[in-house]
């Protein structure tokens, strides 16, 4: 999938809240980061005209002042499930399963699950599936994401959420057991080595990162992304796919080895871990 790269902070109220990573990773730094307020999302029965509107507005925070941001298009897609997200990369367009992310578990799913002792930090959890998931199987949880409309999905789903950007400020540094890239989040930023070297650093010192790649034959491509939505179309964004081939080596390059790859339902898992010389 392709996936907003760009914060959208404009509309719902914010509060901090540090109680609430407190309670999923205790013992570990206090966070800055914002909850957002749920309220925000009811009554917006028509998502297309909300990010008209706020393209009327003028440019979303953090977005590019010439066009509509990838980020508003998400928005528009979690708020009105009837309009179809396409993402467009070299292979020319392909449908994103916001449908997908907004429901129940995916087939594969339980092998990210299944691995997660906690605490989790699930980065770019969108509606928050597996990180509610974990929490209702008693796993300590922490989804992320720079979407406020997933972050409150999320939230609303029974996750704890927090809109950050994962190369921000993000609580934790350090403790966590587990960070999972699912759904193709290792393309985040466009730039895989990069991701994998922050998500390192999130790690405790026995922790791993769990990472969806792609099947055989799949090559390592960074490319300038598009998302398309409702007639509009996003100005582009770094986002990445990496195949289960290629994923041994940018993980080296990350101070990470692979430690198992698990095929699930189509779907490709690995684990990594820190090198002992890294
Ligand atoms: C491919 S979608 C993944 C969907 C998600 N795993 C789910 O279950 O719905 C990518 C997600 O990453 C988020 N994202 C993009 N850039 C991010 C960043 N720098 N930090 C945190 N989240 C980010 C997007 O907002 C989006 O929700």
């Amino acid at each position: 999938m392709t996936a907003p790269a760009v914060p959208t902070a404009r509309g719902a109220g914010v509060a901090s809240d540090a109680t609430t990573f407190r309670d999923v990773a205790p013992g570990c730094p206090v966070p800055g980061g914002t909850l957002v307020d749920d309220s925000a999302i009811s009554g917006v029965a028509d998502g297309q005209a909300a990010v008209r509107g706020d393209l009327a507005a003028g440019p979303a925070t953090g977005g590019d002042p010439g066009g509509v941001s990838a980020g508003q298009l998400y928005e528009l897609a979690l708020r009105a499930p009837a309009a179809r997200l396409w993402a467009r990369g070299p292979d020319g367009r392909r449908p994103v399963p916001v449908d997908l992310w907004r429901g129940d578990l995916a087939p594969g799913d339980e092998v990210l699950l299944d691995a997660c002792q906690g605490p989790t930090l699930d980065v770019g959890c969108g509606p928050g599936r597996l990180a509610a998931a974990l929490t209702r199987g008693g796993v300590s949880a922490l989804g992320i994401d720079v979407t406020e409309g997933a972050v409150r999905l999320a939230r609303r789903a029974g996750a704890k959420a927090l809109c950050l950007d994962v190369f921000g400020p993000v609580p934790g540094v350090g403790c966590w057991r587990e960070v999972i890239l699912a759904d193709g989040n290792i393309g985040i930023g466009g730039d895989p080595v990069r991701l994998l070297h922050r998500a390192r650093a999130l790690l405790a010192g026995h922790g791993r990162i769990l990472a969806e790649v792609e099947g055989p034959g799949r090559p390592t491509r960074v490319y300038p992304a598009r998302l398309e939505c409702a007639g509009l179309t996003s100005v582009p964004f770094g986002w990445a796919t990496v195949g289960v081939d290629g994923i041994g080596p940018l993980s080296g390059s990350a101070g990470l080895r692979v430690t198992a790859v698990t095929a699930r339902a189509g779907r490709y898992f690995a684990v990594l871990e820190p090198r002992a010389e890294a």
